[in-house]
């Protein structure tokens, strides 16, 4: 067996290598080869110091995810960290590439921490449904105070060493290539200096220092609301790190191994977790492999400036992409050029980039009423109006313009990315990227794979997002491709709700409670009613809002009234609008009361579609569809994505409810044959991968 944790002796320093790739998580292997070299390195009267430092390329990026669930083997994380703490000798860690979760604590229990310049550390188990459960809670507040503590941990935030050098989270910083060297050093001059064993367990003026504050942590959570909502982590920390302040060391450790043991087993760390994987699992397309090479992208061309086409810009703006940007007007591209640098300034404003940054990123941009200015661009985004002919006309036009192996691709968001493909004489050159709005903030990336694209295309595609930040989603080509077509459903219940007599409020609030921020007509309201599209032959509410200048938020007034700080109030004129459109459509039907019926009428319908998008072979796997749904629509993150919810709901009491609800609303209940299938077999989503 290779042990995952070796030692070398130089001259009375151990120096203890971690080797567990990818990131070397703290795996049973790994835990168990760690105790047995510390023990060594303990008993060798020889050594008079340690340096624990891991290969590859990271330090230890936290407890091993992929054994959660598993009877845990000792020794555990806290064992180990303990362990450390009763060192007889000085234990000096040595941080490069990341030290997160279980693996910064490690850090924490030696010590001394000795970090390269490049690396980063933080405690970001929160994203995972989960606390820090080796010591975090209890020791970052004995270094930082509670205030920051509290900061910290319930972000999950990466600190880079020169901001924890100045917290006191690292002793040292020092240029990445001599890390290994500069910590032998260090511990040379610890050996030297008399050997002390400083341990942050010992630490006790910054929690003595919150003694006396006993509102500190209801403020925190008074301040924080949105860090709260609907998430169980949270609330668990700041309650691990009362303890921190209230409780001595070992009792301290002791509730924040409670609280995390109560957190691993909770469906909303389930979720999280399933996002977590989710999220990398995406980016494996099958079918290709290390023989489809990546193109390299150098230059961009985004025709368009509009909201997407410039927000689109900002992504690779972001990484350093310089981008041609093409638009038909002076007047159009000017004022998409100032949108992209109010942007910009506006983050500066705020502190997060400096005008230096700006001066750099608007810099990148080359704008062009010409076509013929992205005949050196390796990747084409046109993001123009959503018309098939227009899209067409300018596929023609650039398959005359852009140089050969060029990737074309279409932000389309519901278009038959093949028709557009046939405009050209390289369909294999095209694909579709379909950005969500705002396209420079949502993380959400639907590739859209057309008959005819390339492997290569698609290697290239995944890689790129992953580059601009995005999480790539493989879809294939169908009306709304995945995220839009499986959310689709929710709006046309909510409507149809609406108006058998069912108030927009109670469906908000619906939505809202499950998790999401926002319910349906608030986000119409938001989103501008004008800017939707809809059926113009058809009598709708929407219609008559628009044509009565109830036009959503900007107007004060939309499906809600809305006062001066933007607070939604219910409104009788479009109680009065939705009791008229109902009565012309002849709609008879009673209102659906109670948020559990509520939820079965929004969110079936939008099982039942992903599981048709799977059985068709649009998405790769359930998880995918999960993904595009937290990412691309804000499903809340803690209820894993539609197909992992109704997962932990139960097949059966799905299809049994929509069997229900199908006797009574008709077909668009009809469970989808897989969901049948699935639910008879006794299996769930989460079975098929
Ligand atoms: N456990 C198991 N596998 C992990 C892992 C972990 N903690 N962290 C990353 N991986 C795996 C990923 O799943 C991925 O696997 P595949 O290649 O098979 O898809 C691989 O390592 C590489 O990960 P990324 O693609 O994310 O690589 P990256 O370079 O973009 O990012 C990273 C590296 C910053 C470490 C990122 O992976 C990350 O943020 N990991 C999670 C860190 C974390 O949350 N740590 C806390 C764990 S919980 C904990 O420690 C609890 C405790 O207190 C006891």
């Amino acid at each position: 067996m290779t042990r995952t944790a070796t030692s070398a002796f130089m001259a009375d320093v151990m120096l203890i290598t971690l080797d567990n790739p990818p990131v070397n998580a703290l795996s049973n292997a790994l835990r168990r080869d760690l105790h047995e070299e510390l023990q060594r390195a303990f008993e060798d009267a020889a050594v008079r110091a340690i340096v624990l430092i891991c290969a590859g390329r990271t330090f230890v990026a936290g407890a091993d995810i992929t054994e959660f669930g598993q009877p845990w083997q000792r020794p555990s994380l806290p064992d180990l960290c303990t362990f450390l703490d009763d060192a007889p000798k000085p234990v000096i860690a040595a941080i490069h590439g990341t030290a997160l979760g279980g693996g910064f604590e490690l850090a924490l229990a030696c010590h001394y921490r000795i970090a390269a310049l490049s690396a980063k550390v933080g405690l970001p188990e929160v994203h995972l449904g989960i606390l820090p459960g080796a010591g975090g809670t209890q020791r970052v507040p004995r270094i930082v105070g509670v205030e920051a503590a509290l900061e910290i941990i319930t972000s999950g935030r990466r600190i880079g060493a020169t901001e924890a050098l100045s917290l006191g989270l690292i002793d040292a910083a020092v240029g990445d290539a001599i890390l290994r060297d500069e910590a032998i050093a260090f511990a040379k001059r610890v050996i030297a200096d008399g050997g002390a064993m400083p341990r942050i367990r010992d630490r006790t003026v910054t929690v003595e220092a919150a003694h006396a504050r006993s509102d500190l942590f209801a403020n925190f959570r008074k301040a924080n609301p949105h860090r709260f909502k609907g998430f169980l982590a949270p609330a668990a920390i700041v309650e691990a790190v009362e303890a921190a302040v209230t409780l001595p060391f070992d009792d301290g450790l002791a509730t924040e191994t409670a609280l995390f043991e109560r957190l691993v087993a909770s469906p909303e760390s389930a979720a999280q977790r399933h996002a977590f994987f989710a999220e990398r699992e995406a980016a494996r397309v099958p079918d290709i492999g290390a023989d489809a090479v990546p193109i390299d992208i150098c230059a961009v061309g985004v025709i368009g400036a509009g909201t997407m086409g410039g927000g689109i810009t900002m992504n690779f703006l972001n990484a350093g992409i310089p981008v041609t940007l093409v638009e038909m007007t002076q007047e159009a591209l000017d004022r998409g050029i100032a949108t992209i640098r109010r942007n910009y300034e506006a983050t500066a404003a705020k502190g997060r980039m400096t005008t230096q940054h700006v001066e750099q990123r608007m810099a990148l941009i080359s704008p062009s009423l010409d076509l013929g200015a992205l005949v050196d661009a390796d990747l084409l985004i046109e993001a123009v109006y959503e018309s098939m002919d227009v899209k067409r006309d300018i596929f023609a036009r650039l398959d005359g313009i852009v140089k050969q192996g060029a990737i074309l691709a279409s932000n389309t968001s519901f278009l038959d990315l093949n028709r557009i493909a046939a405009a050209t004489r390289r369909p294999a050159c095209v694909v579709g990227l379909h950005f969500f709005s705002p396209a420079n903030v949502m993380r959400l990336l639907e590739v859209v794979r057309g008959s005819a694209t390339s492997k290569t295309v698609i290697a290239t595609a995944m890689k790129l997002a992953k580059r601009i930040g995005k999480v790539a989603v493989l879809s294939g080509v169908c009306d709304g491709f995945i995220a839009n077509r499986l959310l689709a459903p929710r709006g046309y219940q909510a409507e149809a709700m609406m108006l058998e007599g069912t108030p927009i409020a109670e469906i908000d609030r619906a939505l809202v409670g499950y998790g999401f921020a926002m319910g349906h007509f608030q986000m119409m309201d938001l989103v501008g009613l004008d800017v939707i599209g809809r059926d113009a032959a058809k009598r709708t509410v929407m219609g008559d809002l628009v044509a009565a200048g109830r036009l959503g938020q900007k107007r004060g007034a939309g499906y809600y009234d809305y006062d001066e700080k933007r607070r939604p109030s219910p409104s009788a004129v479009t109680a009065a609008l939705i009791a008229e459109v109902a009565a012309a459509g002849g709609v008879a039907g009673a209102a659906t009361r109670g948020d559990e019926a509520l939820l079965a009428r929004l969110l079936y319908p939008v099982v039942n579609e992903g599981a048709k998008i799977l059985d068709e072979g649009i998405a790769l796997r359930a998880s995918d569809i999960d993904i595009a749904a937290v990412l691309g629509y804000n499903w809340p993150v803690y209820r894993g994505g539609p197909l992992f919810w109704a997962d932990q709901v139960g097949l059966g009491r799905v299809v049994a409810e929509m069997r229900a609800l199908e006797a009574v609303h008709g077909e668009v209940f009809r469970p989808a044959p897989l969901l049948v299938r699935l639910a008879d077999e006794g299996r769930g989503f989460g079975s098929l991968s």
